[in-house]
């Protein structure tokens, strides 16, 4: 199977009089006054008339301040927010709810405690009823994959923060989705941990599977993406091709997104 793609058309979403939706505790700091730059009251759209294409198979980076709506757009690509007004589409259908072909990693260790590193895994596998043999198989490589051959009796509580999150991008890769929507996935890592995490995702990557990586790191975005979208001011301040993606950063690109970024601050204080 190849890359998803995605369409998004004068796309425009809000969370009005869906209480409760989402990640509530971003929710909560919303209530609390604790938002950032692009924060705004609820019922207002958070993403207004954003046209953006994600192309089959590239590495689209999703950069911009906390607050701006990343997670939001995530959430609609992953068919957990309808659209409010606008279109989008994956593969040229338009997204109506989640698919096993459109996977999502979040920083929050989602594994489940009481199943080894190898049966989180293989979790995907076995929900879409993949033999036994061939599920076990299958985890044993991606364990190895990601660097955590012989740990594979280990329990979540007994692996690193690292390693915890090497085990949550085997478990999104092994089920084969299309497209991969990653939510800050090494945000809440050390820096070291993360580079690690960083080099791990462009190793196992391959251009059968699209991914739109959300991060508010402008180096991380401008490392792994092919193309940076930077959000604010509730749509798309600029978005940026970067010439020799996955090799290192390049500083006119840095200056650029930073300048982005910071006159959406300044447009929204
Ligand atoms: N479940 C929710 N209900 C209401 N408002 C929300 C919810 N989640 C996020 N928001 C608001 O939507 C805006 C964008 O949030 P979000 O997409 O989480 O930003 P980011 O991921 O870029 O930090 C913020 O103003 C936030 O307070
Ligand atoms: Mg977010």
């Amino acid at each position: 199977m190849s890359g998803l793609s995605f369409q998004i058309k004068d796309l425009s979403l809000s969370y009005a009089g869906r209480p409760g939706s989402g990640d509530r505790s971003e929710a909560r700091i919303g209530r609390t006054g604790l938002r950032g730059a692009g924060g705004r009251p609820t019922g207002q759209h958070v993403l207004t008339g954003l046209d953006l294409d994600v192309a089959a198979g590239e590495i689209l980076a999703v950069a911009g301040s906390s607050g701006c709506g990343k997670s939001t757009l995530l959430r609609a690509l992953a068919g957990l927010l309808p659209v409010a007004s606008g279109e989008l589409l994956a593969g040229g259908e338009p997204i109506r709810g989640t698919s096993a072909d459109r996977a999502l990693m979040f920083q929050e260790d989602a594994l489940l405690p009481w199943r080894s590193a190898r049966a989180n895994i293989a979790l995907p596998l076995a929900i879409q009823r993949v033999p036994r043999a061939e599920r076990d198989a299958r985890a044993a490589d991606w364990l190895a994959r990601v660097g955590l051959a012989g740990l594979e009796r280990r329990l979540p509580r007994d692996l690193s923060g690292g390693q915890r999150q090497r085990v949550q991008l085997a478990r999104t890769l092994a089920g084969r989705p299309r497209a991969v929507l990653m939510d800050e996935p090494f945000g809440a890592l050390d820096a070291q941990t993360r580079h690690e995490m960083q080099r791990l995702l462009t190793e196992v990557w391959n251009a059968d599977t699209t991914i739109v990586f959300v991060t508010h790191d402008v180096d991380e975005a401008l490392l792994l993406g092919d193309r940076v979208a930077v959000l604010g001011g509730g749509g798309l301040a600029d978005l940026v091709e970067v010439a020799h993606p996955r090799t290192s950063v390049d500083p006119a690109l840095r200056a650029r997104v930073l300048a982005s970024l910071g006159a959406q601050t300044l447009e929204t204080t």
